[in-house]
């Protein structure tokens, strides 16, 4: 049982690097549902770098993009593409946060530094983790401003919410034989304990294989499955991610919805492109998720998938990237007491994959 020495109150927001920022903020806001609700950039005094800040629910995403060639923005946008720089999450004294993820060896990518504004101050703190990705330690006690200080807010008419809720866990992708090191300095570093481990012989199909530790906060809040690639057929999703992203790094985030039919009806509508579930899936549903209370015609209409465990079931779909290379998507779920992430629907999906091959005799 590892002591919880590092108590996060939660995740306070996702940064990600991107080559146009003003352009992302509309395509989050327009597509998935987000309001822009604050603003850092030139018109701000800001000479180097813009951001915009995105709301929806109690999710938070910022998205920054280099003014200048040689920022370091810049280099990690020409390296990765648009992808997630950090995971920030707020805690109730940075100072402390720091002193003891460093006395358990984190890397310090930023001491503890203070911004100021006439709305209050905000202390942070930055270590690395894998690949390029960072965390951040905020402590914003009684911020008063919109965001960070230095950030002023903007008026931008609200879209059409998508119900994304909160977000429910961030999967890192790290290279092969690194996944035991990156559980392990989750463990050490931050005092997160192993939830689930799932073998290559779980999440394997002719099209993919991997392998995945699931590593959690001490108030299960934060989940982080970390996956590595493992022997396919066929080069697997994870090494394509790799490849195209040139490291390791954020492979999806997952946000909750309370009514997945309709987050999935306004995404598609909005143009949102999903994971194609092959109609067979849904000929064998019920045999093995038991009975749900979602009406069964519209999951298989949307290409819900459905998994269920000793706690209960859950509701995902994925999308497709989103950005020109194979690396980001998002997840949407919905949770009805299962704690898991969908692991019975690989295999489904497989068979399922298979059912549509047998009938086309190409099995
Ligand atoms: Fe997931």
């Amino acid at each position: 049982m590892a002591e919880d020495f590092l108590p996060l109150k939660g995740i306070d927001h996702v940064e990600f690097y991107v080559g146009n920022a003003l352009q992302a903020a509309h395509f989050y806001r327009m597509v998935f549902g987000f309001n822009i609700v604050a603003y850092r950039g030139l018109e701000t005094g800001e000479k180097t770098r813009a951001s915009y800040v995105l709301e929806q629910g109690r999710v938070r995403f910022v998205l920054t993009t280099a003014l200048t060639p040689d920022h370091e923005i810049a280099r990690h946008s020409q390296l990765h593409g648009d992808g997630v720089k950090s995971i920030a999450f707020e805690v109730a004294d940075v100072e402390a946060a720091m002193a003891a993820v460093k006395a358990r060896g984190a890397t310090i990518v930023q001491p503890v530094a203070t911004s100021r504004d006439e709305q209050g101050q905000v202390r942070t703190g930055v270590i690395r983790t894998y690949g390029d990705t960072v965390h951040v330690f905020v402590e914003r006690r009684g911020y008063g401003g919109v965001f960070l200080p230095g950030f002023v807010r903007m008026e931008v008419p609200a879209p059409q919410s998508a119900g994304l809720a909160a977000i429910d866990h961030i999967v890192g992708n790290v290279e092969l034989g690194a996944m035991n090191h990156w559980a392990d300095f989750y463990a050490r570093v931050l005092g997160f304990e192993q939830l689930a481990h799932f073998t290559d012989e779980q999440i394997s199909t002719e099209y993919t294989a991997l392998m995945s530790k699931v590593m959690q906060n001490g108030t299960g809040k934060i989940k982080f499955p970390i996956n590595e690639p493992a022997e396919g057929r066929k080069r697997s999703q994870i090494d394509e991610y790799l490849e195209f992203y040139h490291g390791p790094g954020v492979q999806h985030v997952a946000m909750n919805t309370r009514d997945i039919c309709a987050t999935v009806r306004v995404l598609r509508g909005n143009g949102v492109r999903f994971l194609r579930v092959p109609d067979t899936y849904y000929d064998r549903l019920t045999e093995r998720v038991g009975h749900i209370d979602e009406d069964l015609a519209e999951i298989r209409q949307l290409g819900v998938l459905v998994d269920r465990d000793e706690d209960g079931y859950l509701l995902q779909v994925f999308t497709q990237p989103v950005q020109d290379r194979p690396t980001l998507f998002y997840e949407i779920i919905e949770r009805h007491g299962s704690r898991g992430f969908g692991v019975g629907n690989f295999k489904a999906l497989f068979i399922s994959i298979e059912e549509e091959q047998r009938r086309r005799g190409t099995l």
